[in-house]
């Protein structure tokens, strides 16, 4: 008979023998190391492709690989997932699409979420209302009091590239009213946090770091009605019906989130995507969320002890894997020192050091970190 927490175990240690980042590697907010299983993958298509055989259907066929995996983990249904190639490309396809009202944005974002609605705004299709900015947490009230009669959407980061806030996305969709819109840039948690990705209109996650398979691909998942709200304006000859009958006419956008299509996409960044997910799902969001946090508490406990500043918010249900080391005027030599000891982390500006925790980080490098910051505390 099987025993469930064997069967757990051994698939968590497959999990984490696929991992081989070095030791100090505190990052996966800027870009997570793919596993041995991606890497394999991309080299069989790699090869496939030079066999140079009729490959080309195989190659593509990683888009429906992706788009299950993407829908096991996220909630949507595989209709609803489309692919793209960026979280930006994504997220400009989405404000491009929406033409009346404005759309809620807080301008500390990372600007692949401000940039999209400034251009589109600039083109004349949706207004953009900046609220905040560097530092502002987008909590419910903030965006509560954002809100006009004019505001149709409203865009946020499930995570916080900067602060490591995890947005209250179930309170943003009560304070925003059935009717309005949530876009979600879901690139800093999915994978690692366990959130109901459903409670939005439109979720966009590129590939590239917490779900560790590499740049090229991002998928774009859409509610029916963000599909009806959203033109397929900047779209093109993959996300329309027919699209191998070349008759010279133009064909009717195809039914769900793969209208968003502009052209194939590499099959090497598709591949990897799907492996990356398929791993995640090996063990499970849930698992790997907890021992993220886990990690992430034990690293605030370390800076705690240094004397170090955290910025991040220190409650589970606020954050995901990135911890914030707040070192004044210093961070840019605290940064310098651990790199010299073998960490890796992001500067950020003149006082912040962003570190960021997988569930395949080894604990004995949060305390090498304390210790080299400590002097600059
Ligand atoms: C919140 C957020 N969105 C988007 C991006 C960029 O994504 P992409 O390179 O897929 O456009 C980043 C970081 O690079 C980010 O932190």
């Amino acid at each position: 008979m099987s025993n469930p927490g064997n069967d757990d175990a051994a698939a968590f240690e497959a999990y984490q023998a696929s991992f081989t980042e070095a030791h100090g590697y505190l990052n996966f907010a800027s870009f997570g190391p793919p596993s041995r299983a991606v890497r394999e993958r991309v080299t069989h298509l790699l090869e496939l492709a030079a066999d140079g055989g009729d490959a080309s259907e195989a190659l593509h066929g990683e888009d429906l690989r992706v788009r299950e995996a993407f829908a096991r983990l996220s909630g949507f249904p595989p209709e609803d997932v489309g692919l793209t190639g960026s979280t930006s490309l994504g997220l400009f396809q989405v404000a491009f699409g929406l033409a009346g009202g404005s759309v809620l944005v807080n301008a500390g974002e990372f600007p692949a979420n401000t940039y999209p609605w400034l251009r589109t705004s600039a083109a004349g299709r949706a207004r953009v209302d900046l609220v905040g900015g560097p530092g502002t947490l987008m909590t419910p009230d903030v965006v509560a009091r954002g809100l006009t009669d004019d505001t149709v959407a409203v865009s946020v980061s499930a995570v916080d590239f900067r602060t490591g806030y995890r947005a209250d996305l179930a309170g943003i969709r009560d304070v925003m009213g059935p009717d309005r819109l949530l876009v979600v840039d879901g690139i800093q948690g999915f994978g690692v946090a366990d959130v109901d990705w459903t409670l939005a209109d439109v979720l966009v996650a590129g590939a590239q770091k917490w779900i560790r398979a590499g740049w090229g691909v991002a998928a774009l998942a859409m509610s029916p009605r963000a599909v009806e709200r959203f033109d397929p304006l900047l779209t093109g000859w993959t996300g329309v019906t027919d699209s191998r009958r070349y008759d010279g006419e133009e064909h009717p956008p195809l039914p769900g989130a793969q209208r968003f299509s502009i052209s194939n996409l590499s099959p090497y960044a598709t591949g990897a995507f799907a492996e990356a997910l398929g791993l995640i799902g090996s063990v499970g969001v849930p698992a790997i969320e907890g021992i993220v946090a886990t990690h992430a508490q034990a690293l605030v406990e370390q800076l705690d002890s240094a004397g170090v500043e955290v910025l991040s918010p220190r409650e589970r249900a606020d954050s995901a894997g990135i911890v914030v080391a707040g070192i004044p005027g210093r961070a840019a030599e605290a940064h310098a020192a651990l790199a010299d000891a073998g960490i890796i982390a992001t500067l950020h500006g003149e006082g912040r050091i962003r570190f960021s925790v997988h569930a395949t980080t080894r604990s004995e490098v949060f305390g090498e970190a304390a210790k080299v910051l400590a002097p600059f505390a």
